[in-house]
């Protein structure tokens, strides 16, 4: 099978004659984009012919059929997670990625695919929400105009969030601030949590629900919303290192240590400091919620006790909602709040994307 990196590094790559798309990653997220696109197909709308899908475990050709390449990329033997199966993808100037894994290894070929004419669709928060210079570096591959980026899946899975901050930047408005509730697993819970249930009880609620990571602690620690708020920032122009968000994460030590199988059996660490900190809120008339939020002043991730009639306190169940402050919304916020979880939203924000980059 043909190779972009060959083709591609000799500058060799001539325009394919439909563009197709090559989707890598197959489980939650790239599962639900293909059970989408089915279902869009039938409903007869123009989309891109779906060619190839991979996973860390090979590449299958959909010939067609993408519903019987991901039972063959669901039932393929584990092949030691090379990431070698994304380099054989057959890629062509014109053509899109979708990435939909939380690779490493696949974000650090963003840059590189969009440089040499190849579309890039992301979930993964690695392109733009990690090392600076490899945010910059798509930054660039995209102004150079040869192909487009298209990251709105990475927060607020869709909502016009990256959209409006862009606009507003593109427009001459400064952003002065932003601040928001950036992880649906969080706001549920901080939804939830009156203290008649134990914290831990309500994380393996969400947990079992699907809305938390397998491992909770991965939502719990802020990562993810640190990844979210560097996405954020730097759109807004704000050229943001990840060691710069301070994150105050809720994983308490005896929690952090635990090996993987002894996750739930120390999830009652979690359940002492925050009835402390519930009590606490409610003493001061407050409610608890997850915020990330930078100013210029710089980052932070953490939670906060917030005055009930704060923008961040409304909303329910798994919604997003983030505030932007800007020269043109400096007395009131733009406020834009909507379901940012979930991987059929997030498959809907990837195929909107795809299309917008193709029309
Ligand atoms: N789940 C959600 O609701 C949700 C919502 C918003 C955003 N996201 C983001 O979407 C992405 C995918 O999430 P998910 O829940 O679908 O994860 P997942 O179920 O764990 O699936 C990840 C997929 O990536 C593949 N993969 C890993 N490393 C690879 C490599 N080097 N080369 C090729 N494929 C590789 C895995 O291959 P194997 O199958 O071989 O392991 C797997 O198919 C993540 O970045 C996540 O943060 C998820």
């Amino acid at each position: 099978m043909s190779t972009l990196g060959a083709r591609s590094e000799s500058g060799a790559a001539t325009a394919a004659p439909l563009p197709s798309l090559t989707l890598i990653g197959t489980g939650t997220v790239g599962a639900a984009f293909v059970s989408r696109w089915q279902r869009l197909a039938e409903r007869g709308l123009a989309l891109p012919r779906l060619a190839l899908l991979a996973n860390s475990r090979g590449a299958f050709a959909c010939n067609g059929d993408p519903g019987h390449a991901l039972r063959q990329a669901g039932d393929a033997a584990e092949a030691g997670r090379d990431p070698q199966t994304v380099r054989d993808a057959h890629l062509l100037r014109g053509d899109v990625v979708v990435d939909a894994t939380a690779s490493e290894a696949v974000a650090a070929r963003h840059a590189e695919w969009v440089a040499h004419g190849v579309h890039v669709v992301t979930a993964n928060k690695l392109g733009n929400g990690a090392d600076l210079l490899r945010a910059q570096a798509i930054v660039r591959a995209a102004r150079a105009g040869a192909a487009r980026y298209g990251d709105a899946a990475t927060v607020g899975a869709g909502l016009p969030l990256l959209r409006s901050i862009r606009e507003l930047v593109a427009g001459g408005d400064r952003i002065h601030a932003v601040e928001g509730v950036l992880s649906g697993s969080l706001a549920w819970l901080f939804d939830r949590y009156d203290g008649d249930r134990p914290f831990s009880a309500l994380v393996r609620e969400a947990r079992d629900a699907g809305y938390t990571e397998p491992d909770p602690r991965q939502d719990l620690s802020g990562e993810d919303v640190r990844r979210k708020l560097l996405i954020l920032a730097r759109a807004a122009g704000f050229a943001l290192e990840g060691h710069e968000v301070r994150v105050d994460s809720l994983v308490p030590a005896l929690l952090a240590q635990a090996a993987a199988d002894g996750v739930d059996a120390n999830l009652q660490a979690l359940d002492d400091p925050l009835q402390r900190r519930l009590l606490e809120a409610r003493r001061a008339g407050a409610k608890l919620r997850f915020v990330g939020r930078f100013d210029a002043d710089g980052a932070e991730v953490g939670l906060q006790a917030l005055p009930a009639d704060h923008p961040l306190c409304a909303g329910s169940g798994t919604d997003n909602r983030v505030a932007i402050r800007s020269d043109r919304y400096r007395e009131q916020p733009l406020v834009i709040q909507g379901p940012g979880a979930g991987a059929e939203v997030t498959a809907a924000a990837l195929i909107d994307d795809v299309l917008r980059i193709l029309s």
